[in-house]
């Protein structure tokens, strides 16, 4: 039965790798675990949600597998954060008013980074601790980031759709306030999740040749690349809207590339480094 499905199963992955890339990625039908790479190269965020409630028991689940990830030296400093109360969710919410979709969203999550718990560990064994610097900042944040994709994946795995919020970091000094974080504690990103309302769909990335590297890395001609991208993507997924067309006027082919330089002509979260510093960590 289950060696029936893996020709379609290999079919779906090399459907939306093509979609993804533009280009053909060969799948193997005798391959294990096709049914997970193929909700790995299916991946798409999802905004739009059913009203069902998920079970606390599924979600307490999903957040153990997303805790079980790896984790830098065994050091464990990554946390979730489950917001239930209903007055505690809209305050959140409520510092991310460009998403009025948070609020129905079932399940609203934040990764934190925790660098609280290592330099107490030297201190409740008597060690000194000279790591006070830029390392334990990226090293929190990076196992952070590795338990919120930990979390998405199993959460597609039970049927769950998902949606991670940098949005969070937008006001991080009143959500750290909120969220009662001490000090070394900071959000990486919140998550909205539910059972999709639609299907949703696979949105195009960069081709492999720009971000898959052999040996050394290659810059290549990425003006070249981008606009081939651009082209690409227009053709399959337009984008509905331009962005500040007062400021920048409407373009013919409005992009990628033309829609990422738009936002990033704003300085957006420029004072996230001085929130970063004020939590305890050291950047240097
Ligand atoms: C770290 C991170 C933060 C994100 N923050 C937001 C956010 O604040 N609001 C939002 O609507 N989408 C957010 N997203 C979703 C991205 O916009 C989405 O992943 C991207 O458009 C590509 O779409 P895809 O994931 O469906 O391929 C975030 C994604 C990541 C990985």
């Amino acid at each position: 039965m289950q060696e029936s499905n893996q020709p379609s199963l290999a079919g779906r992955i090399e459907a939306s790798l093509a979609e993804r890339f533009g280009e053909s990625v060969p799948v193997d039908p005798a391959l294990a675990g096709l049914d997970e790479l193929a909700r790995i190269a299916g991946h798409r965020v999802h905004r739009d949600f059913l009203d069902r409630p998920v079970e606390p028991s599924l979600l307490r689940l999903l957040c153990a597998c997303a805790l079980s990830a790896p984790s830098k030296s065994d050091l464990q400093q990554a946390d979730i954060l489950v917001l239930n109360d209903a007055a505690q969710r809209r305050a959140v919410i409520a510092l991310m008013p460009d998403m009025p979709w948070l609020a129905r969203a079932p399940v609203l999550l934040v990764f934190l980074a925790n660098g609280n718990r290592t330099p107490k560990l030297s201190e409740l064994r008597a060690k000194p601790f000279p790591n006070d610097h830029l390392d334990l900042f990226f090293n929190a944040a990076v196992d952070s980031a590795i338990v919120l994709t930990t979390f998405m994946r199993a959460a597609a795995a039970v049927g769950l759709g998902c949606c991670p919020l940098s949005a969070i970091r937008d006001q991080a000094a009143r959500v750290s306030d909120l969220l009662g974080l001490p000090q070394r504690v900071i959000p990486v990103a919140g998550l909205a999740a539910g059972w999709p309302a639609r299907a949703g769909h696979i949105t195009p990335r960069l081709g492999l040749a720009t971000t898959l590297h052999q040996d050394r890395y290659r810059q290549g001609d990425l003006a070249e690349a981008v606009a081939a991208y651009d082209r690409r993507r227009a053709a399959l997924r337009p984008y509905a809207r331009q962005r500040a067309p007062e400021r920048f006027g409407v373009a013919e082919l409005y992009g990628w590339s033309e829609d990422k330089a738009r936002q990033y002509a704003e300085p957006l979260r420029s004072d996230f480094g001085a929130f970063v510093r004020a939590k305890g960590f050291c950047l240097d």
